[in-house]
């Protein structure tokens, strides 16, 4: 079979970024091999997010782009996947008229048939059949080779939380937890492959397994913490409702899980809180952070807010201000309220206009700012252990030599800190290539959003690349 070519535009969570790996490996059995070149495409495949409205939005404007491609290159098969397509089916085939294919979020084992089909028949395609079990597939085992260090391994799929401004159970359908042995085969592979952190994904993963009786998260935590190799482990995304002793402890207790939970707290008003169905109030969620910061005292939290929710007054919004003041956040999403299709605060009356939600935000973003920048103020010369991700941006735009002893790497802190920093280990070994190893670097300049540094000579800690035997286990 002659080999043709994939493009994928992800737009939307880490999730996403997943499902576009399992798309691509079970496209290379059809020989379609990724190209960053659109025009080169053979394929389109564009997987989306519907969790707000410009999200969606995105998606149309990228869609309304391929319109002169397919003409010039009638032969080419364009499709959506992901959230949207889930959420609009046919509709999206109707607006769009050069498109060959609409698949949802649970039709990912059955695209290659589907692309097939087309290919030979000519036709058009709409999948958006859901089902309540998790379908393995059998090149998931496989781990598409990215040769990132950091990977994203989804555990479970779906919410059944139904908060009241959210798209997700609609378009992800139920709560399903895959199988811890899966899980661990997978993470094993992508260890092989030079992954050393590996991120868990769920709508909800402190819920993980409890359906069906599976392992518990902090169970499955510790499996994970037993994988030769693998130097870290993050996950995400958090319910506060859900948030266990038994996890806050896993914090002190696994020492390849990394200082960082993101906790969405979407707002600092019960009644608000109340009204999205959140299930939980500020006193509950602040009572979590205290025993999060007694159990790990460098713990990074992170949070969600949404601004301008139906009904928030500005009382509301101002509690939301003050709680972020008190929990001082080391980082924050805001968005600003969006209606979604089914979602029931759709249907909620009070409606704050945009003028206002705009205002909020920018109060909320403004407010954030300053508490993270102080926060990384107080990181000013200390040493922190990062795991070294690849070229910082900055690098690869001025193309020095990768070798020079100025090239500007790019790796996280446990607490999910990006650290630019030059290496200036006096040892060869360490200033060819640092890429996925844990090195010391002293931080000399703060910013709101990364920090800067170089690693200090002394405290090396190069440990192997991949394949190689030589790790922290
Ligand atoms: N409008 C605005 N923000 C939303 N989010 C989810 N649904 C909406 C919506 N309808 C935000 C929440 C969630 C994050 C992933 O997106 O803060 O935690
Ligand atoms: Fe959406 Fe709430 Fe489920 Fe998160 S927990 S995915 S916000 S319904």
């Amino acid at each position: 079979m002659k080999t043709k070519y994939l493009y994928i535009n992800t737009i939307g969570c880490q999730m996403n970024v997943y499902d576009s790996e399992q798309i691509a490996n079970g496209l290379k059995y059809l020989q379609y091999e990724m190209t960053p070149f659109i025009e080169k495409a053979d394929l389109i495949i564009v997987n989306t997010c519907a969790i707000r409205e410009k999200a969606e939005q995105k998606v149309f404007s990228f869609l309304g782009r391929l319109a002169g491609l397919k003409k010039k290159k009638p032969d080419l098969i364009i499709g959506v996947g992901g959230c949207v397509a889930q959420q609009e089916g046919a509709k999206i085939l109707e607006r769009v008229p050069y498109l060959d294919l609409v698949f949802g979020t649970h039709a990912i084992d059955r695209l290659p048939d589907a692309i097939q089909t087309i290919s030979s028949k000519k036709c058009r395609i709409v999948d958006t059949q859901m089902s309540n079990q998790i379908k393995e597939l059998d090149f998931s085992v496989n781990g598409y080779d990215t040769g990132d260090v950091t990977r994203f391994v989804t555990i479970m799929q779906g919410c059944d939380n139904y908060c009241t401004y959210c798209v997700v159970p609609y378009v992800r359908g139920r709560e399903t937890s895959r199988d811890p042995e899966k899980i661990i085969d997978e993470i094993r592979r992508l260890v092989e492959t030079g992954a050393r952190e590996v991120t868990l994904l769920g709508q909800n993963v402190n819920s993980y397994g409890i359906k069906e009786g599976l392992l518990t998260f902090p169970e499955l935590l510790r499996r994970v913490n037993d994988v030769d190799g693998l130097l870290r482990i993050r996950f995400t995304t958090s319910h506060p409702k859900d948030l266990s002793e038994n996890l806050i402890h896993a914090f002190k207790d696994l020492d390849k899980l990394c200082h960082h939970i993101h906790l969405p707290i979407q707002s600092g008003s019960n009644r608000i809180l109340k009204r999205m169905n959140r299930k939980y109030t500020r006193e509950i969620y602040l009572e979590k952070v205290e025993k999060l910061r007694n159990t790990c005292p460098d713990i990074a939290i992170t949070s969600d807010i949404i601004v301008g929710f139906p009904g928030e007054t500005r009382m509301d919004f101002q509690e939301t201000l003050d709680l972020i003041g008190m929990v001082e956040f080391d980082g924050l999403f805001a968005f600003k309220y969006s209606d979604r299709p089914n979602a029931s605060a759709a249907r909620f009356s009070n409606k704050i206009l945009e003028d206002e939600k705009k205002q909020r935000l920018q109060q909320v973003l403004d407010l954030q700012d300053q508490i993270t920048t102080r926060k990384n103020k107080t990181l000013k010369d200390s040493i922190q252990s990062v795991l070294v991700e690849g070229f910082s941006k900055k690098q690869n735009q001025i193309n020095t030599p990768d070798s020079s002893p100025n090239a500007q790497w790019t790796g996280r802190t446990s607490t999910n800190k990006i650290v630019n920093f030059y290496n200036n280990d006096g040892t060869d070994s360490c200033n060819k290539n640092v890429m996925g190893r844990l090195v010391n670097v002293r931080i000399l300049k703060t910013f709101s959003h990364s920090l800067w540094g170089e690693t200090n000579g002394k405290e090396p800690a190069c440990f192997g690349l991949r394949g190689e035997k030589s790790y922290v286990a």
